[in-house]
């Protein structure tokens, strides 16, 4: 039950292990992280598994799924405004809900951004391949593009991609923003070139009968696109390196979910009306084959695919910068190894720890099928935000009197709101994916126990004022 004190959790900003975090990153730069971090696989891989299971009503999954993420975005740019730290949601609870609780959520963390990082990965693949036969001619082999199980040894696209990532993180956060930004602007144009294309094959009998698979079809899609709204908390993370936090990062989250979710919706209008809604289930690489279908040319799908291997691969990124960062704070506040929290004075970024990261993700994602890491990413995801909403009524009554630089309008409704959904949401998931999710739950539990209460930096200094008590 310890909390830490919203006031240290400040002040040990940037601060780590022989050297500090910089603070370069603007808000234009933090809501590219946002979306960078957003917008990817679920758009273009997983829109075509959530069309066979709601048919042209895919739309409203979407806009259910964005409603969802919306009440939550909401918390968070309340807590990411008052607690401007690297830790997100672990820190918010850690500062409101106490030790054990803050753990969990930094422990579902890891689904949502280190599993999810590989489940991204994996798309990736699947558009590469797209984009090497239609440039060059070139499959790649199927043993070397898939995970055991699904008729391959290892995915190596999706290990490389996660590789390459690295090597731009060590590089730095400035830099690492930067090359973000460049592939945010790629993928939002090769989104609105396919709306631009997809339009023209528009058929208004494809979206007849437009809910062939009653409400049920639609929220189970609803709650597999969820996938595709995770990600725009991904600036939350970035609170020790944003040069101006307090302002910037409440902007930044609602922009970028802003966006998206138009984006989105567009998206998903289109591509339901241009390709019938039976035929999504056969197409691997959904919006490119709807591009080649519209044009009889493979020119446009090719294109699309481009877009897509950057968009993904920023997806990587960003990802994976905020997996980092919420180690970061586990580390310094001693729940995980210190290792975690060693900066390099010369980039000024954690490289030991960035090197673990991707080593767990590039290993998953070599070997761990899209679909599983997918629904077990969005359960852990939608477990921490429910976290944030009650973070904030929590604070709202313990700090009433902390400065806010955003606040959720109607406050406990509004969090209670957000809360009620993301449960609600869980409720959708299969059993499978809960039993995953218990499973993941109960190792964290015992990990707690058996590491991080032990080694917590406030028990620490508990037990040693304790010490000079006696
Ligand atoms: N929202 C991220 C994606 O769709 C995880 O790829």
């Amino acid at each position: 039950m310890r909390r830490k004190p919203v006031e240290r959790l400040i002040a040990e900003g940037g601060q780590g292990e022989g050297g500090r975090l910089r603070r370069s990153l603007s808000m234009w730069q933090l809501t590219m992280i946002s979306i960078g971090a957003t917008l990817g696989t679920g758009i273009f891989v997983v829109l075509g598994e959530a069309v066979p299971k709601a048919g042209p009503a895919v739309v409203i999954s979407f806009v259910i799924a964005g409603l969802t993420a919306l009440f939550s975005a909401l918390s968070y740019a309340e807590l990411a405004g008052t607690i401007p730290v690297s830790g997100s949601s672990y820190s918010y609870a850690y500062a409101t809900m106490g030790e054990l609780i803050a753990w969990i959520c930094g422990w579902c963390l890891i689904l949502e951004y280190g599993v999810s990082v590989a489940a991204v990965a994996v798309g990736w693949g699947q558009y590469l391949n797209e984009l090497l036969s239609g440039t060059i001619g070139l499959t790649i082999p199927g043993w070397m593009a898939n995970p055991p199980g699904q008729g391959g040894y290892l995915n190596i696209p999706a290990l490389l991609v996660v590789l390459l990532a690295m090597g731009f993180l060590l590089g730095g956060a400035k830099e690492s923003a930067r090359a973000n930004t460049i592939m945010v602007v790629v993928k939002i144009a090769s989104l609105i070139l396919f709306c631009a294309v997809a339009f023209t094959g528009i058929r208004a009998g494809n979206y007849k009968p437009f809910m062939p698979l009653g409400l049920g079809g639609v929220s189970a899609a609803g709650a597999s696109l969820f996938f595709s709204y995770i990600g725009f908390d991904a600036a939350s993370t970035a609170g020790e390196e944003a040069k101006n936090p307090k302002r910037d990062m409440p902007r930044a989250i609602m922009l970028s979910l802003l966006i998206v979710t138009v984006l989105y919706c567009l998206v998903a209008l289109v591509a339901v009306g241009a390709m019938p809604w039976k035929n999504f289930g056969n197409a691997d690489a959904a919006l490119a084959q709807i591009m080649k279908d519209v044009t009889g040319q493979s020119f446009w799908s090719v294109l699309l695919a481009a877009g897509a291997v950057i968009a993904i691969a920023s997806v990587v990124l960003t990802v994976m910068y905020g997996q980092t960062r919420i180690l970061f704070s586990m580390s310094r506040d001693g729940l995980v190894p210190k290792l975690f929290a060693k900066v390099s004075p010369r980039s000024g970024t954690p490289v030991a720890n960035t090197v673990i990261v991707s080593l767990f993700c590039g290993v998953l994602a070599a070997v761990v099928p899209l679909g599983a890491l997918a629904d077990a990413t969005s359960i852990g995801t939608l477990f921490a935000f429910s976290l944030v909403n009650a973070a904030v009524i929590v604070l709202r009554r313990t700090r009433p009197d902390m400065p806010r630089s955003f606040k959720v309008a109607f406050s406990p409704i509004t969090p209670a709101i957000g809360f009620a959904l993301c449960l609600w949401m869980m409720g959708s998931f299969e059993t499978i994916t809960w039993e995953y999710f218990g499973g993941w739950m109960i190792v964290g539990v015992v990990l707690y126990f058996a590491y991080g209460m032990r080694r917590s930096q406030l028990a620490q200094e508990e037990s040693r004022a304790a010490r000079l008590e006696k």
